[in-house]
C-alpha cells in the first residue's frame, strides 16, 4: 500500500504539536483547508484525517467512516468536517479495538477507547452542534481528537504487545 507524501509521517514534529482553535470558520483560508481535507481523506480512503496530518496545526478533523476490507462493519457516513471539537462526557466503559493511521503506516494497534462520548463541535458553516457518538464512530472521534493534542494511537495502547505489523494483522486478525 502506498501513501501520498503529503500526509505527514510520525517523526515530523508537527504531528506532536498541540493545535490551536479555529477562529474564523467561514474564512476562505479555512474553507480551503476543509476542501483539501475532504479531498485527501477520500483519495486516501481514510476513516478520518486531522489537519495536523497535512501540516496545519488547527483544531479540525474529518470523520469519514465507511465499510472496507479492514472494517466491514464500519457505518457509512458522508465525510464530515469537525471544527473546534470538545469532549463533554465519556462512558466509564472502554473497549479495545484495532486502529491504524495514515501517519503511522504499516502498524496496527489494539487501542482502548470510551464506548460512547458526548461532544460539541462546529460544522463547516460555523454552527455549534452537540452529539453522542458510540462504538466505531466514538473510536474515530477519539483517534482524530488525539491528533489535535499531538497524540497518536501508539501512545494509547496498554502494552506494546498490542501493536502488530499490518502484514501480520491482515493474516492473523482480519482474515484469521
Ligand atoms: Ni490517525
Amino acid at each position: 500500500m502506498t501513501y501520498s507524501s503529503d500526509i505527514l509521517q510520525l517523526g515530523n514534529p508537527l504531528i506532536r504539536e498541540v493545535s490551536v482553535p479555529v477562529g474564523h470558520v467561514l474564512s476562505s483560508e479555512m474553507q480551503d483547508l476543509f476542501s483539501q481535507m475532504l479531498k485527501t481523506v477520500i483519495e486516501q480512503q481514510g476513516m478520518g484525517l486531522a489537519a495536523p496530518q497535512i501540516g496545519v496545526s488547527k483544531r479540525v478533523f474529518v470523520m469519514a467512516s465507511h465499510p472496507n476490507k479492514r472494517y466491514p462493519y464500519a457505518p457509512e457516513m458522508a465525510p464530515t468536517i469537525i471544527v473546534n471539537p470538545q469532549i463533554i462526557a465519556t462512558s466509564t466503559a472502554k473497549e479495545k479495538g484495532w486502529e491504524g493511521c495514515l501517519t503511522v503506516p504499516s502498524l496496527r494497534g489494539f487501542v482502548p477507547r470510551h464506548t460512547h462520548i458526548d461532544v460539541r463541535y462546529q460544522n463547516m458553516e460555523g454552527e455549534w452542534l452537540e452529539q453522542r457518538f458510540e462504538d466505531f464512530l466514538a473510536r474515530i472521534f477519539q483517534h482524530e481528537y488525539d491528533h489535535l493534542d499531538g497524540k497518536v494511537f501508539i501512545d494509547r495502547v496498554d502494552s506494546t504487545h498490542d501493536l502488530m505489523a499490518e502484514s501480520e494483522w491482515y493474516e492473523r486478525v482480519a482474515n484469521g
